[in-house]
């Protein structure tokens, strides 16, 4: 643990608001930030676009700078209620209704916005989804959730294996050339006819809202659905964590196919009206200081295997660069390594300021906000309205400085509502009235967190969530592979990579040009960072005498650790 305790230079402004609702804070004190409060009628889109559109002041403000490499655009609030109001005509007209789940394959784009949002308008439920994705990835969550229209692009469309879907009505294709017909819509067209005016379709606080698909350590990707209850907290969590003004620039890294994409993208930034930058292309140290530089990016929001990325590509780039309108950093997703929040000093003169949250959680719950001083190598403490704590097995608290679950009570608003489909997958997250998140951390005597690692065998990769189940199915598809075990395995940069053992079957030979075919077999079924950076052939795959392959020994084996308890080792 470090001893060493830093003084966080954001958030001076709220500082008396914070210290004032700390200790009392109740969530029906956020409701009151809005309209609905009065009314109950609500809807997302509205709260973080219309209601600015609306005012005088923030009409014409630009919402969104777009910058990609070969498109660099600008919208106001007003154009991006436009657009949306338009899109959400286009789908109206095109039979879809509250409560239907329409899906996104399509890269970040101001499409992808202006799509979103007339999503939400009509009250239908939206499902982003990672443009890295290829066709197994794709079909697994077309099907469980029953989408009846996919938003995409042509060159994606391949992907979509739509005889398989037969839930799937409509497709709408952006796109330069497209062949609409009943079943293809040309969104450029129907968009240019489309009435920019569209009456909102106002929705209960408890009514879907997004539908992020994530991997769990069995099983297919779960369905972890949100509703616009959710918007209490990303609003506040705005303003604490985020430490949003209303002169902000504000850019957050993350895709909107994974949940810090949508809630911190998305929400949090456009409910507290603040300008809003989205880079889309791939990352290099180039464009992305490039971009905090030409839009004067004043709060930033990535993850460690960004700021590891950046840091190993040294201090001559950085100085190519103006960063002074930087004033505020946070980090999501993995473990922060005190060696990033010192290069982040040196780097930009600020600290990095870690937050915890997930999937299924919906918005951040403990975190170093501003003003909490910050020791390196910890989550930071709970926010305002969230309890956490440390938990055993049956779910009683445990001591400080004991390892353990780390778990919340429940009832935070941004919530997940339900597993769609899987009522007892959702169930089993919860033990005694706490909400146990499959992580393991100790508190410290002074309340802050500490994060151990994952209790079960989910990985983490480049802050993404890999399931070793979907990747073992992939791989014994695959006609050489009879069995297949795959593991995390620590790596410097991206925390860790994903690692197959496989065992062959009769009549294949080991060779380099055969574990690639592999290789790419799971890229191209699956996604590219599913893929095993790393492939081992074993002809001793562990496994229980019930068939289970245990992951935990490979681990332990590959790591040089002890084996643990073996007894129920049979190969
Ligand atoms: O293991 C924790 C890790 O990422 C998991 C959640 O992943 P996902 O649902 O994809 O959402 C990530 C973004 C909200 C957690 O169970 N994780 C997330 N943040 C941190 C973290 N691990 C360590 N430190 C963090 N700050």
């Amino acid at each position: 643990m470090s001893e060493q305790v830093l003084k966080s230079e954001a958030g001076q402004h709220n500082l008396m608001d914070y210290a004032k609702t700390y200790n009392n804070f109740d969530w029906e004190e956020a409701k009151k930030a809005f309209s609905w409060y009065e009314t109950g009628k609500v809807n997302m889109a509205y709260e973080a676009i219309d209601r600015h559109a609306e005012t005088a002041e923030k009409k014409d403000q630009v919402a969104l700078y777009y910058e990609s490499p070969d498109r660099k655009e600008s919208y106001t609030f007003d154009q991006l209620k436009k657009m949306s109001n338009q899109f959400a005509n286009v789908l109206k007209e095109h039979g879809v209704k509250k409560g239907d789940r329409v899906f996104m394959f399509i890269p970040r784009s101001p499409e992808f916005y202006a799509s979103f949002f007339g999503i939400l308008k009509v009250g239908a439920v939206a499902g982003p989804l990672f443009e890295a994705f290829m066709e197994q990835a794709v079909k697994d969550r077309l099907e469980d959730s029953e989408a009846s229209v996919l938003v995409t692009t042509p060159e994606l469309l391949g992907r979509v294996p739509e005889n398989e879907l037969p839930k799937l009505e409509k497709v709408v294709l952006v796109g330069e050339k497209v062949e609409a017909d009943g079943r293809y819509i040309d969104y450029h067209a129907e968009m240019k006819q489309a009435s920019e005016e569209f009456d909102i379709e106002w929705v209960d606080l408890e009514d879907g809202l997004v539908l992020h698909y994530t991997s769990g350590s069995t099983g297919k990707p779960k369905g972890v659905y949100h509703v616009h209850h959710a918007m209490i907290q990303h609003y506040q969590t705005g303003k604490w964590v985020l430490d949003l003004q209303d002169d902000d620039v504000y850019w957050c890294t993350a895709d909107p196919g994974w949940v810090t994409g949508t809630s911190y993208g998305i929400f949090a930034p456009w409910l507290n009206g603040v300008t809003n930058v989205v880079v889309g292309g791939r990352f290099s140290p180039e464009a992305w200081y490039g971009a905090l530089d030409r839009y004067n990016v004043t709060v930033w929001y990535s993850a460690p295997t960004a700021f590891r990325k950046l840091m190993s590509a040294g201090k001559e780039e950085i100085k190519k660069h103006d960063l002074s309108s930087l004033r505020h950093i946070m980090s999501v997703g993995e473990p922060l390594n005190p060696e990033v929040i010192h290069w982040g000093m040196k780097a930009f003169d600020l600290r990095i300021h870690d937050t915890w949250w997930m999937t299924e959680t919906g918005a951040q719950l403990i975190c170093n906000y501003p003003t909490v001083d910050i020791r390196p190598g910890s989550m930071g403490k709970p926010i305002p309205g969230v309890t956490a704590s440390i938990v055993d097995d049956q779910g009683n608290e445990l001591p400080p400085n004991q390892m353990g679950n780390l778990a919340i009570k429940e009832g935070w608003p941004a919530m997940m509502r339900k597993i769609l489909n899987r009522p007892e997958k959702y169930q089993s997250y919860f033990v005694n009235g706490w909400y146990v998140s499959g992580d393991s951390a100790y508190r410290d005597e002074d309340g802050y967190f500490w994060f151990q690692g994952r209790v079960d065998d989910v990985i983490n990769t480049s802050g993404e969530r890999v399931g070793p189940f979907e990747v073992e199915s992939k791989l014994i598809e695959h006609e050489a592979v009879a069995e297949a075990g795959v593991i995390g395995k620590p790596h410097p940069e991206r925390g860790e990579i994903v690692k197959a053992f496989i065992s062959l079957n009769e009549g294949y030979e080991e060779s380099d040009e055969l574990l690639e075919d592999i290789r790419q077999f799971v890229k191209t079924g699956l996604s590219a960072h599913a893929a095993p950076r790393e492939v081992e052939v074993s002809n001793k795959i562990p496994k229980t005498r019930s068939g289970k392959i245990m992951r935990r020994l490979l681990k332990a084996r590959e790591l040089g650790l002890p084996e643990g308890d073996t007894s129920t080792l049979e190969y």
